[in-house]
């Protein structure tokens, strides 16, 4: 986000007439509710690839605001990964061959129980939901994303916060050589990412593990990463091995690299413009006209009351 890349300037009709689109998604219940139709999911073995990208998946077709879901291609073709590389279309191909097995996840930190997780271990204790959640990201684009995850509330309860833990802290894996990006000293790697408490234990906060009814590749951040839906998409960190509990705010690669523009809280606001894109309007992948940006990314009427008493208007 450093720079403009040129598929940020490439029009959106050029850049998408290139994938081929499946049309169809199957749309079998036009509920509104998303939050209690959660589905539980069986233990995945499949991973999303751009052949039958969609095909396992026959569930909603909208999102609770009846928007369409984002075609898969989209999905796993447009991508933020600085870890492979700056460049959205490129990512795909650069972390084709990432390696996620066996994986694990060390959660410790202000914990009583300090844990070591593999990826068996967190899809067995926590059952598979599927979550349908926009994704805004602060360069003013948008996507909506059937995920398939469990609430990060269960996997912290799981480890027992001591009252000295205020923050929850990120880590991606660092591993220059199979992560080319890491080699960019414009950053300070690994990525890190954190949330207060309360936000990491908020429903509405999952780690994910699938989209589209199969596991994650690559390029989405496998095999597990953060979707906290009501913030930008930065704050959504992929390829997590490590969380931590702790005392102070943690520093992001973010707020490391440029402090004016990237702060702790990034919640998404259409009345605070980022020096570099206007943030009350935004592009919802595959659609030609803007939209308006909402609050909180519409999930204001679940998340306002965490920040009651502070000012909105500051930027982040
Ligand atoms: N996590 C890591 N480790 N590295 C990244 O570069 N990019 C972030 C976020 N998580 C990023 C990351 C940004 S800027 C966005 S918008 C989202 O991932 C994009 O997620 P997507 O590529 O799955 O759409």
């Amino acid at each position: 986000m450093d720079k403009i890349s040129p598929s940020e300037i490439t029009p959106e009709h050029l850049f998408f007439s290139r994938r081929q689109f499946l049309t169809s998604i199957g749309a079998l219940v036009a509920s509104s509710v998303l939050f209690s139709a959660c589905k539980q999911q069986d233990v995945l073995s499949d991973t999303v690839t751009s052949d039958g990208c969609e095909s396992a998946y026959a569930s909603k077709s909208t999102d609770e605001l009846g928007d369409d879901l984002t075609p898969c291609q989209s999905i796993i073709n447009y991508n933020n990964f600085y870890e492979f590389t700056t460049e959205k279309e490129e990512v795909a191909y650069l972390a084709r061959d990432f390696k996620t097995t066996p994986w694990t996840v060390k959660v410790g930190g202000l914990v009583n129980k300090p844990q070591t997780f593999d990826m068996d271990d967190l899809r067995r204790k926590f059952p598979q939901e599927e979550r349908i959640y926009r994704l805004r990201c602060v360069e003013a684009w948008s996507m909506v994303i059937p995920w398939l995850g469990f609430p990060l509330a269960e996997l912290l309860k799981e480890v027992e916060p001591t009252s000295k833990a205020k923050y929850v802290s990120f880590e991606t894996l660092y591993d220059p050589e199979q992560m080319p990006g890491q080699n960019n000293r414009m950053f300070k790697w690994p990525y890190v990412e954190g949330l207060r408490l309360d936000e990491a234990m908020h429903d509405l906060t999952i780690l994910a593990t699938g989209i589209y009814g199969k596991s994650l590749s690559p390029q989405s951040g496998a095999p597990i990463r953060l979707v906290v839906p009501w913030k930008y998409g930065f704050k959504n960190i992929k390829s997590i091995v490590k969380i931590d509990l702790v005392e102070e705010v943690p520093v992001s690669l973010w707020m490391a690299a440029a402090p004016d523009e990237y702060g702790f809280y990034a919640n998404v606001n259409p009345n605070v413009p980022h020096p570099r894109w206007p943030q009350s309007s935004e592009r919802r992948i595959g659609e030609v006209s803007r939209r308006k940006t909402l609050l909180f990314n519409g999930y204001a009427e679940e998340v306002t009351h965490l920040y009651d008493g502070m000012d909105l208007r500051k930027f982040f």
